[in-house]
């Protein structure tokens, strides 16, 4: 039997040390890596791009115009941060210029503005820098900002512009003002504070976004829309109010909110109406009281104050357009509850200081309000699916439920709030926002719609 020594020195022999095959598999190695050396070079010959530019070329001479160059195109705007090489495929919107045979190749779309002076990704979003189709229209999971999909394109007119000249950007302002969005949230500091300011709502970097609960493509736009449709769905517990929209709606609100997104401008790139907002705070025209009520109470006290009561929702939401509501309720009140809202319940204060309602405006909404009475429900109908409530004037005169609403009595503060302050001058400003504001439905004449005053 041999000694573990002798097994050592009979089993490794100098060859079994592999220095020969060691040799040879390195050999395989370099050449290998070597090749690979060789055709890494290459690869860019072979790229999305250059085979798009070999088709134009094609294209080009079939029809007898000059074939460009084989080369990367980029505009390049460093003021705006911007290297764009979408030309080097959409050859038809560089200086190369369109040729048929292949849309790729077309002119850019007629738009107020040349495309090649402005780059595109501070319209359309997207990769400026990448050159493969799918990194450069940002479909790729390391890249923030997705391309604006085709029918939300004229959202990127807001990166630039603050009353968007965009048709579909205004439409899509008009319906959001009408659904009441900013009864909670705030876009550009108007608006309640129940929720997110929308300005940037858009800037959400794509992976931030949860899509557990989305279907279909995990896309910016579709976690949009699914979102609007249906917010509990989305975002669990969500404590925004379901609106009810249509799909071709939500798609509209999604891109309202896209287009709220802007960007750091140098001078000679700001239009004129976001100096006009910024930098001038030009005062913005008044709202109607119903335009006000709309855009600002509509979505939770109802599109005719008629009140709400949401299965997934927590709080119920009163009548304030019913006749045996205002019978009771003061002007001062209604004006002092618009003003401060109800500190630790869901109404928020939505005029006043804070500058959403300005001091006309707020008294519009309070006589659009007295309009609305007869016309809305009573608010006993409303309430039937609620536990039962009756209305009994406080002692301070003001109204309150009785013990078995969620809220026993109103603050005592609120009724003795003085007329609102005026509202104190605002850095930022705007016109037309508001010009565009939607003609709301108006209540339907009666004979019993002349204000009525209640004194407490
Ligand atoms: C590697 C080539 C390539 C690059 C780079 C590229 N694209 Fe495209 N793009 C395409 C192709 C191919 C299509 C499909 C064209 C067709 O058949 O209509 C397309 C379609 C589009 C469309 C219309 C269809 C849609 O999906 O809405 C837009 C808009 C667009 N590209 C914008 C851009 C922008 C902006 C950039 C730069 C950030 C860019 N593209 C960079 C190849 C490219
Ligand atoms: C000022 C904003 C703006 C800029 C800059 C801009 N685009 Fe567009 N682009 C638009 C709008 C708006 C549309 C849709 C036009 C329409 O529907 O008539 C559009 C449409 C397109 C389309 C779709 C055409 C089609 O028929 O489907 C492509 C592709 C496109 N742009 C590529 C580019 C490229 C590439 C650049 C940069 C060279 C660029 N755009 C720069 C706003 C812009
Ligand atoms: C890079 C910023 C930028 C983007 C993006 C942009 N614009 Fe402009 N726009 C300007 C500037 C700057 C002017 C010139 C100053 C002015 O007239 O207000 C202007 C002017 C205009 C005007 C003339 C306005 C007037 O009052 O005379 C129209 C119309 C317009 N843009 C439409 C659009 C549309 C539509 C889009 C989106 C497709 C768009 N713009 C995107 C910067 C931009
Ligand atoms: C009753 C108050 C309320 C109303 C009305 C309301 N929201 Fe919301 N919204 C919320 C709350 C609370 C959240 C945060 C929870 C969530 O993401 O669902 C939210 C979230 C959002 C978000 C995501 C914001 C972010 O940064 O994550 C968007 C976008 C949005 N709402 C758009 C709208 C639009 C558009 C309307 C008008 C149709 C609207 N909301 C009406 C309360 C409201
Ligand atoms: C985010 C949802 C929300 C918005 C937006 C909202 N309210 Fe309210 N509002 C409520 C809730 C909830 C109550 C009940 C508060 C409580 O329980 O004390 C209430 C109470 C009121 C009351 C007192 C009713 C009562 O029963 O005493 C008035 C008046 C009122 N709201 C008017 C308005 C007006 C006018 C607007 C638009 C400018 C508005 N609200 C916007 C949620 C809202």
């Amino acid at each position: 039997m041999a000694s573990t020594d002798d097994l050592r020195r009979s089993a490794i022999q100098p060859g079994d040390a592999g220095l020969g095959r060691l040799l040879r598999v390195l050999a395989v190695v370099s050449v290998v890596f070597l090749a690979a050396l060789a055709v890494a070079p290459l690869r860019p010959y072979f790229a999305e791009w250059r085979r798009a530019q070999q088709h134009y070329n094609a294209l080009a001479s079939a029809n007898g115009a000059r074939p460009i160059p084989i080369a990367l195109q980029q505009i390049w705007k460093p003021e705006l941060g911007i290297a764009d090489r979408c030309i080097s495929c959409h050859l038809g919107m560089g200086e190369s210029g369109p040729v048929p045979g292949d849309p790729l190749f077309a002119a850019h779309p007629k738009i107020p503005h040349e495309p090649l002076e402005f780059g595109c990704t501070v319209c359309h979003g997207g990769q400026g820098r990448a050159t493969t189709r799918d990194a450069a229209h940002g479909f790729v999971s390391h890249w923030d900002q997705q391309m604006l999909p085709r029918e939300h394109v004229q959202a990127g007119c807001g990166t630039c512009h603050n009353d968007s000249p965009a048709p579909r950007v205004k439409e899509a302002e008009a319906l959001a003002l009408r659904k009441g969005c900013f009864g909670c949230h705030k876009v550009e500091g108007r608006g309640g504070d129940e929720a997110p300011v929308l300005d940037t709502a858009g800037l959400k970097p794509i992976g931030d976004l949860n899509f557990a609960r989305v279907p279909g493509e995990q896309t910016l736009t579709n976690y949009m829309r699914r979102h609007l449709l249906d917010p509990a769905g989305v975002v669990p517990l969500s404590l925004m109010v379901p609106q009810p929209i249509t799909d071709a709606e939500a798609d509209l609100l999604t891109t309202w909110i896209l287009s709220l997104r802007r960007r750091e401008l140098p001078a000679e790139y700001l239009p004129r109406d976001r100096v006009r907002r910024m930098l001038l705070a030009e005062a913005r025209p008044l709202m109607s009281g119903e335009a006000a009520f709309g855009a600002y109470c509509s979505a939770c006290h109802g599109p005719q104050g008629e009140g709400r009561n949401y299965g997934g929702q927590p709080t119920r939401f009163p009548a304030i357009g019913s006749p045996d509501f205002l019978d009771v309720a003061s002007d001062a009140f209604l004006a002092g509850t618009i003003t401060n809202g109800r500190p630790g319940r869901r109404m928020p204060p939505l005029a006043g200081p804070n500058g959403t309602l300005r001091a006309d405006e707020l008294a519009s909404l309070v006589a659009h309000l007295r309009r609305l009475g007869p016309s809305a429900p009573a608010r006993a109908a409303v309430e039937a699916a609620r536990p039962a409530r009756g209305w009994a004037r406080s002692s301070t005169g003001a109204t309150a439920r009785s013990a078995t609403g969620p809220r026993a009595k109103v603050p005592s503060s609120v009724p003795r709030s003085p007329r609102p302050t005026r509202r104190r001058a605002r850095p930022i400003a705007s016109t037309a926002r508001w010009r565009g504001a939607p003609k709301a439905r108006r209540c339907r004449p009666t004979a019993s719609t002349t204000p009525r005053r209640c004194a407490p």
